[in-house]
């Protein structure tokens, strides 16, 4: 009773309650206001950090002058002052001038309803770290995958042979009608060791020797193989970072890795879509082994992105997780397979997607000194 008194009468001592402009003010997280042309009506501390520049500066400019033209950010905007309702964005990239270059943002657009057409804009950035943490969940499921897949590959293909044998002497001896029934099972079965085939390729018992290899060359072979099959009606660019080093891998693994991005991205486009794959150098990626040991860099970056229609945003956070499709007959496999492999290969694989933009990025760690041949 007392704590509640001291509550009410403190809350009647104005002097100690600031005003709401300075509350705002020392909010950690950016908040601007644009009016109905999107321009800058006002910005708290933290929104003038971020875009780098003063107020005196900033009041009166479109907000394109500072987050490029035809931004994402300008769609949500868009479309919560269209829908007079709250529309929140999670992990967008704002692009546009560094520092916002590249920082990735949960974004929350509020219509003001007194004044028609202003939209509050609140911004709060993802940390590195927790765009890392998905991926590092994924990790986890990649590994216990494999132990799942070796056992049931081992467990089940068995008895299913006999299964298919017993389902053949029964057709054989059946009457006509019962035939197809007999056929069926046969068929069922086949389609259920298809499936322990591709699972058996997460078991550790297949080892995975790994060389130096240059990347380009793989993603050259990948594009390849892509053009002439499941990217033969999509555009594919490339954009590389030719003083990459090699770095060390299994060929055969990431030319899996690769095809299954560009597949997946190839059906997201469907025909006459572009897929880019590009590589660069980012020495800024760090991160601590699962062994544990200091952080290490995962300078080797390698990114697959689509235009497409992006991946749905429920599926966004399980992608890397086996058995999760958003396609009627997908396996969900493929996404899981590149984690598993990109953790066996000591990187990180991350996906980012919003409508038109979906990309898969890759960081690997170089190929130790001296084991360059
Ligand atoms: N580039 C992409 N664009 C849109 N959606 C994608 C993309 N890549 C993956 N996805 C989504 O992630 C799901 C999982 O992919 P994957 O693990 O390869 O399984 P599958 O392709 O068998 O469905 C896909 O079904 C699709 O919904
Ligand atoms: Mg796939």
């Amino acid at each position: 009773m007392n704590h509640v008194h001291r509550l009410a009468d403190r809350s009647c001592d104005t002097s100690l309650v600031p005003d709401a402009e300075t509350l705002l003010e020392l909010l950690p997280d950016p908040l601007f206001v644009v009016d109905g042309q999107d321009r800058l009506v006002w910005l708290n501390g933290a929104a003038e950090q971020t875009f780098a520049y003063g107020r005196r500066h900033l009041l009166g400019l479109p907000l394109d002058t500072q987050v490029g033209p035809g931004s994402a950010l300008a769609g949500l905007i868009a479309s919560a002052r269209e829908a007079g309702a709250v529309v929140r964005g999670r992990h967008m990239r704002i692009s546009g001038r560094s520092p916002m270059r590249d920082a990735v943002h949960d974004v929350e657009a509020t219509p003001d309803v007194e004044r028609p057409g202003n939209v509050l804009v609140a911004l709060r950035e993802r940390a590195l770290g927790d765009r890392l943490e998905s991926q590092l969940q994924s990790r986890g499921t990649a590994r216990s995958l494999a132990g799942l897949a070796a056992t049931l590959a081992h467990e089940v293909k068995n008895p299913l042979s006999g299964i298919r044998g017993a389902a053949q002497l029964l057709e054989s001896a059946a009457a006509e009608d019962d035939k197809d029934l007999a056929r069926l099972i046969a068929d069922e079965v086949d389609r259920i060791v298809a499936l322990l085939d591709r699972m058996e390729a997460f078991s550790d018992r297949h080892p995975m020797p790994r060389r130096p290899t240059n990347v380009h060359e793989v993603i050259d072979h990948v594009i390849r193989l892509a053009r002439a099959g499941v990217a033969s009606g999509t555009t594919i660019q490339e954009a590389f970072d030719p003083s990459l080093p090699p770095v060390l891998a299994n060929r055969d693994a990431l030319v899996q890795v690769l095809l299954n991005l560009v597949k997946n991205a190839a059906e997201a486009t469907g025909q006459g879509g572009t897929i880019r794959i590009a590589t660069a150098f980012d020495g800024g990626l760090r991160l601590a082994p699962r062994s544990g040991g200091p952080r290490q860099a995962l300078p080797l970056v390698i990114s697959v992105a689509d235009d497409g229609p992006g991946i749905p945003p429920g599926l966004l956070d399980h992608v890397f997780e086996p058995f999760v499709s958003g396609k009627e007959t997908g396996s969900g496999l493929g996404l899981a397979l590149v984690a598993k492999v990109i953790d066996d290969h000591g990187g990180v694989v991350m996906a980012e997607s919003r409508p038109g933009h979906t990309e898969f990025r890759i960081a690997l760690p170089l190929a130790p000194a001296g084991d360059g041949r």
